[in-house]
């Protein structure tokens, strides 16, 4: 039921922040992703705001939800690498490769990741599959360029579909690629990263996770690679 999945996701969310806790310093900046289990990884949080700099946020909820428990939020310009990243996933595969975006703050999440040491996923166990592809695999685009993305992924065999009413967080729009098993990530992260008018799209692959805390029903499970 989705009461027993959001006990999962807050004992995730609790395990991040005891895997972190001994890491942290004065000068540390955390990169805090998107979506409800980081919400709940949020909370966990703040009674250890004092003992870390602040936090870079990848998205407008998240940079919210930082500075309303009192946690600074820097500008990823000012703060050079950062120690760690702590995100969720849509579907993390057992590479640790990721489908996110499914609320379309990917860019974001994917230029934090991108500057973090180290990647943490915490997801509930419904995440965890052998195969990336039954979750819709989003693209950010350039408005313009909305239609001519979609008859690109057409022509490699997609379905596409107009994510209506939703604008990023850099005001631009989201395509989803529904029903279609991936066998190579990396490549076709590449591939769709190579289309004129695409920002980014939602596979995490050439980055992907370096530790996974997973919640299930026998408690969270820590696995590296
Ligand atoms: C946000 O754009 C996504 O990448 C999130 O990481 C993803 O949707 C996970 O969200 P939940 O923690 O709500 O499942």
């Amino acid at each position: 039921t989705s009461q027993d999945q959001s006990e999962l996701k807050k004992a995730v969310a609790q395990a991040a922040v005891r895997e972190i806790r001994p890491k942290l310093a004065r000068d540390t900046v955390l990169g805090v992703g998107s979506g409800s289990t980081v919400n709940l990884f949020i909370e966990a949080l703040a009674p250890l705001r004092d003992e870390f700099a602040g936090a870079v946020a990848s998205s407008t909820e998240t940079e919210r939800r930082l500075k309303a428990i009192g946690i600074e939020v820097l500008d990823l310009n000012q703060t050079g690498t950062l120690s760690v990243y702590v995100d969720g996933a849509d579907e993390i595969d057992g590479d640790f490769a990721m489908i996110k975006g499914g609320g379309a703050a990917l860019t974001r999440e994917k230029i934090v990741a991108a500057c973090a040491s180290q990647f943490i996923c915490i997801a509930d166990g419904s995440k965890y599959v052998r195969q990336l592809g039954g979750f819709p695999l989003p693209i950010e685009v350039i408005p313009m360029a909305r239609s001519y993305v979609a008859r690109q992924m057409v022509a490699l065999g997609f379905s596409p579909v107009y994510r209506q009413g939703v604008v990023t967080d850099n005001g631009n729009q989201i395509i989803d690629l529904y029903d279609q098993l991936i066998d190579n990530a990396g490549d076709l992260e590449t591939r769709i990263n190579q289309i004129a008018g695409v920002v980014t799209n939602g596979l995490f692959a050439h980055r992907g996770a370096d530790l996974l805390l997973l919640g299930t029903s026998d408690g969270v499970q820590r696995l590296t690679l």
